[in-house]
């Protein structure tokens, strides 16, 4: 006769053997993968029964904080680091076998506040709508891993403002500092907004609750996020960071890429580079989209 009980290993391996009649092989890979890295967790720090309820209350918590606009669960996700290791993963595999070609631009984490539907608008269109914030000048191409550019490319970009605050977060909810552009025929872009500044994560619920019971600040630095396609490419969702913004080196979500950090070169007024007249400081900041080719 099998067993009837296990003890602190064997139970492991019995709760693996419940899934021997499984017939997704993916979901019985990565369910046996979980059962045995959460067993030995529990193992390693002997787990007592008031953290183990503590973590369910937690994670109920988490549950009960979402709604249409707020997503406990990812931002759990992103504040441990697993969002950023998935994003890893999944440009790691867009880029085996290609190793020792020109690197394509570093993927980051989407975040929360992406909202889709941002209005198409043309180049060099100011998209800012009156945000607060510095004016800044970004530009640059969008090219294919060889170099070649890369025409009619979507760049679908989206920020919060110059005092840290999304649209979606302000009462009037009306979308600013978003929009859709695409690149010229020399695979071109440029468009006004304004230089983001560093903000919170969401930290009023459990997740800011853990983050303090860490040590840790929720803070972001000042970045700028855009979804960069081009039809017969991967879509690369990433951001670009102001280089001398503060928390650069401590992201409370893990999603800063050396390759991202950009200089937000500050200019005086006058006749910017697209020609417009300018009568307040602002920032330009340049840089260039390399897209991985599909099925390549
Ligand atoms: C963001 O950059 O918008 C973001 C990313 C992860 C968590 C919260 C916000
Ligand atoms: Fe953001």
């Amino acid at each position: 006769m099998p067993a009837l009980e296990y003890d602190t290993l064997s139970l492991t391996d019995a709760v693996i053997g419940r899934l021997a009649e499984c017939q997704d092989p993916r979901f019985k890979a990565v369910m046996t993968s979980l059962i045995k890295h959460l067993h030995q967790f529990a193992r390693d720090v002997d787990l007592k029964a008031p953290e183990w309820f503590a973590a369910i209350e937690f994670l109920t918590a988490c549950g009960k904080a979402c709604d249409d606009k707020r997503q406990e669960f990812i931002l759990l996700s992103d504040t441990l680091g697993l969002s950023m290791l998935v994003v890893a993963l999944e440009h790691a595999r867009a880029l085996q076998g290609r190793q020792g070609a020109t690197p394509p631009t570093d993927a980051t984490v989407q975040g929360p506040f992406y909202w889709e539907g941002a209005p198409d608008v043309a180049l060099g269109s100011d998209i800012a709508q009156g945000i607060p914030g510095e004016p800044a000048l970004y530009s640059g191409r969008v090219t294919d891993l060889e170099g070649k550019p890369l025409e009619g490319a979507l760049l679908d970009v989206w920020s919060g403002d110059g005092e840290g605050v999304y649209d979606m977060q302000r009462a009037d909810g009306g979308m600013r500092a978003r929009a859709r552009i695409r690149t010229d025929h020399e695979g071109r872009y440029w468009f006004w907004s304004i230089r983001p500044t560093f903000y919170p994560v969401p930290d009023d619920g459990p997740v800011g609750v853990m983050l303090r019971k860490m040590g840790r600040h929720p803070n972001r630095p000042g970045h700028i996020h855009m979804k960069v396609s081009a039809p017969g490419h991967h879509m690369v969702t990433t951001h670009l960071f102001v280089k001398d913004s503060p928390y650069l080196d401590s992201d409370a979500v893990f999603g800063v890429r050396d390759s991202l950090v950009v200089d937000f070169e500050k200019c005086a007024p006058g006749v910017a580079m697209d020609g417009t007249k300018q009568d307040k400081p602002y920032h330009v900041a340049h840089y260039d989209f390399r897209l991985i080719p599909e099925g390549a």
